[in-house]
C-alpha cells in the first residue's frame, strides 16, 4: 500500500527497528529499492530532493510508487527530502507525496517553528506526514555544503518544545553525522542521542547522512530511538560505479537496459544490506 511516514514509523517504534529511507535520483532506481523491501517484508521510504522531483515529475513519482506498492505488496512512503521552499512543498503535497521534510534547521528556532508549523498545517490537511529538523547536519547534499564550523547538535530541551509546538511526525537530529560521507565513517555522539531520546520520550527520530554510519553503529542508534534511517550517497556511488563499467564494456548499440541492469543490481545489494541491519535483529 501507499502509506504515510507516520504509519510506518509507528510500526518501527513498536518493533524497535528503523525504516530505510533511500534517496533516488532517477526512476530506474525505484524497482531495485522497492523489490528488496518486498523481499525483506519491510516498509520502505523513497525520498527525492526537489531537483529529482522536478526532473522526474512529481505526479510520475507518486504514480510509480503507488503502482509498485500494489504490485509488490509492500508499504511505500514517498517523501520530499530537505524542502525549504513552501511553493515546492505545496507542489509535492498537491501531487500526492505522502510525506514532506521541512528543513528549517538553518533558521533561528522561532522561525523554524513557524515555518515547520505552516508546512504541518498544509500537509496534514492533505493527509501527508511531516519531518522537521533541529540542529545542523554537516557535509554536502545535492550540491549544498554545510561547513563543519556551522554544525551544531540538537538540543534535547529545544527538541521537546519543537515537537510540541509544530505537530511534526518525526524529528531529524544532528548528532555528528554528515551528508555525503562515503570515504570515511562518522563519529556519532551517542551521548547526545541518548539525551535527546530521554527528553522526547519515544518520539520517532531520524538520522541523516546514513552512508557514513558504520554497520557496528546501526543497532546502537536504533536502540537509542532512530526510526527513519536516511541513505543516499551509498546508492548513488554504487550506481555510478556499476553503470560506468557497463557503459565502458558494452557496445554503443547495445540495449540501454544492459547498462541500467548492473546499476540496479548494485543498488539492490546496498539496500538489502542496509534493510537487514535496520531490522535490528541481534
Ligand atoms: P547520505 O547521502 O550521506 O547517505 O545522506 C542521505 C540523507 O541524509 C538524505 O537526507
Amino acid at each position: 500500500m501507499y502509506v504515510t511516514l507516520r504509519e510506518v514509523l509507528a510500526e518501527a517504534q513498536s518493533l524497535n527497528m528503523a525504516i530505510g529511507a533511500f534517496n533516488t535520483h532517477n526512476l530506474e532506481m525505484l524497482p531495485a529499492i522497492i523489490r528488496v523491501a518486498a523481499k525483506e517484508k519491510t516498509p520502505v521510504i523513497i525520498q527525492t530532493s526537489e531537483g529529482t522531483a522536478s526532473y522526474i515529475g512529481h505526479r510520475n513519482l507518486v504514480a510509480v510508487c503507488k503502482s509498485m506498492a500494489d504490485e509488490y505488496g509492500v508499504n511505500v512512503v514517498l517523501h520530499l527530502d530537505h524542502a525549504k521552499n513552501f511553493d515546492e512543498i505545496r507542489k509535492a503535497v498537491d501531487a500526492g507525496y505522502s510525506s514532506i521534510m521541512f528543513d528549517g534547521s538553518a533558521l533561528p528556532i522561532k522561525e523554524n517553528i513557524l515555518g515547520t508549523k505552516r508546512v504541518v498545517d498544509y500537509a496534514k490537511a492533505a493527509g501527508a506526514s511531516v519531518e522537521g529538523e533541529l540542529g545542523t547536519v554537516g557535509g554536502t547534499e545535492d550540491g549544498v555544503v554545510v561547513a563543519q564550523s556551522e554544525v551544531c547538535y540538537t538540543d534535547p530541551e529545544q527538541a521537546v518544545e519543537f515537537i510540541e509546538k509544530t505537530g511534526i511526525d518525526a524529528l531529524a537530529v544532528a548528532i555528528g553525522t554528515n551528508h555525503g560521507q562515503y570515504k570515511s565513517k562518522t563519529n556519532i555522539s551517542f551521548n547526545q542521542l541518548e539525551k535527546i531520546r530521554d527528553a522526547v520520550n519515544g518520539f520517532p527520530l531520524v538520522i541523516h547522512g546514513g552512508t557514513g554510519v558504520s554497520d557496528e553503529d546501526v543497532h546502537r542508534v536504533i536502540d537509542l530511538g532512530i526510526r527513519k534511517f536516511n541513505v543516499g550517497t551509498d546508492l548513488l556511488v554504487n550506481w555510478n560505479i556499476a553503470s560506468k563499467k557497463a557503459y565502458n564494456e558494452l557496445k554503443e548499440n547495445a540495449s540501454n537496459r544492459n547498462m541500467v541492469l548492473p546499476a540496479q543490481e548494485a543498488v539492490a545489494e546496498v539496500v538489502e544490506h542496509r534493510i537487514k541491519l535496520f531490522k535490528n535483529i541481534a
